[in-house]
């Protein structure tokens, strides 16, 4: 099956040669193709250019695209969307003057949305992360990373790693999963953080190995969760289960987080709004990815990650959406990328970088996802007719989305 898509007004994150990621000042460089055709051979790219240069090709289908642009679809290296239930009564409770601290000091937060989840059969679960899963899908995700980390025991754990496996297999998006045991301490092993560490590393890790339920391990490594050496002891045990760690830190505390990741050669670190100079720093010369959620910041009120420190600082940058219950209700990269722009003062190239192929390197796949590039995915968003892609960011309320492709097919 054959599709050309002709007279593309501009097609955006054009790579001849496959990159993993852009860093520093190249994140400020996106390069497009104005009057462009792109052709889909096999659900990949097979051929793209100007129009100046269509070849001839007995195509199986044609779309003309006039006026509209088409980038590749967003990369989202960090969401929670396979949870039950919501936990709008904290919003309220926000809304009134409760902090997410004192929320979950109250048995609120991660616990409840534990406690939910181990209520639930499989089936609900399953249907309630289906619809957001195509939600996103819709808004022009093309590559999901999805976390455990509601159960916080073993089945709930393993339940949820079930979950989004079956999702991966029904779904033509490209799914990644997490574990992320190390999410929150249960009530029960309050007193005894070492039990339940022994209990993911015994019981949880051995499980999700033996039936390949996920490529990283993740741990919420902040005070009042797991500090520096636990969250060491879970990558390290991780390791030696092949998952590659790509973990929580600096959310609300710099404690060291970022320093343990990088030892341990991590994939990814997430969150980062609040840094010091020693963190930023500390990511120099590594092959570790910083990771920005800003809706989690515009949920709760928290500060942005300093992107244009990090940039200055030679850095690449990621944004992903966090999509969760309890701090960032939302998995729309659109909202992601205009926040980035607005509030954390990247420009619209930078943040479509961080959004497509730096969000693929913090899933380990930009080598088939994250640019348009011969032999890639053909994951690719279709806008609305809009003057320039500024608009993406600028018209930040609107849907600009005219057509999401998903290995070469419309997705409805
Ligand atoms: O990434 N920070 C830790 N975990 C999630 C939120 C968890 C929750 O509140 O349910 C996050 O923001
Ligand atoms: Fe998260």
């Amino acid at each position: 099956m054959t599709t050309l898509i002709i007279n593309i007004k501009e097609l955006l994150q054009v790579r001849k040669t496959a990159i993993a990621k852009v860093s520093g000042s190249e994140m400020a460089i996106l390069p497009t193709i104005k009057n462009a055709f792109l052709i889909i051979k096999d659900n990949l790219i097979a051929d793209f250019g100007s129009m100046d240069n269509l070849p001839k090709i007995n195509a199986d289908k044609t779309i003309d695209v006039t006026g509209k642009i088409i980038l590749p679809s967003w990369c989202d290296s960090h969401t929670h969307i396979v949870y039950a239930g919501n936990r709008e009564q904290e919003f309220v409770d926000r809304i009134n003057g409760l902090t997410y601290e004192e929320i979950a000091n109250r048995g609120g937060g991660i616990l409840n949305s534990a406690k939910k989840l181990n209520e639930s059969t499989e089936e609900e679960i399953y249907d309630q992360s289906k619809a957001r899963l195509k939600e996103v899908m819709r808004l022009g995700t093309g590559a999901v990373e999805i976390k455990s980390g509601y159960g916080l025991t073993v089945d709930g754990e393993l339940k949820m790693l079930r979950v989004i496996q079956r999702l991966a297999h029904n779904y033509p998006i490209t799914i990644k999963a997490t574990f992320l045991g190390a999410h929150a301490f249960p009530l029960e092993y309050k007193g005894n953080h070492q039990g339940y560490i022994d209990l993911i590393i015994n019981e949880m890790l051995p499980e999700i190995a033996k039936n390949k339920l996920a490529d990283f391990i993740d741990a919420f490594c902040e005070t009042g969760y797991f500090t520096v050496d636990e969250t060491k002891q879970i990558m390290e045990a991780g390791i030696r289960f092949g998952l590659k760690p790509k973990i929580h830190v600096n959310q609300f505390n710099s404690i060291g987080g970022i320093q343990a990741g990088i030892k341990y050669n991590a994939l990814s670190v997430d969150h980062l709004e609040v840094m010091t100079t020693a963190d930023i720093n500390a990511l120099k010369s590594t092959e570790t990815m910083p990771v920005a959620l800003p809706s989690c910041s515009y949920f709760l009120s928290i500060p942005y990650t300093p992107a244009r420190e990090i940039i200055a600082a030679g850095l690449p940058l990621a944004l992903a959406t966090d999509y969760n219950p309890g701090s960032t209700p939302s998995g729309n990269m659109n909202f992601v990328v205009a926040t980035a722009c607005i509030k954390m003062k990247m420009t619209p190239e930078e943040a479509i970088n961080a959004a497509t192929i730096n969000g693929a390197y913090a899933m380990g796949i930009s080598e088939t996802h994250g640019s348009i590039t011969i032999g890639k995915k053909a994951n690719l968003i279709i806008t609305k007719p809009i003057p320039s892609y500024y608009q993406l960011p600028y018209a930040f309320g609107s849907n600009l989305i005219d057509a999401v492709l998903i290995e070469g097919e419309i997705f409805e």
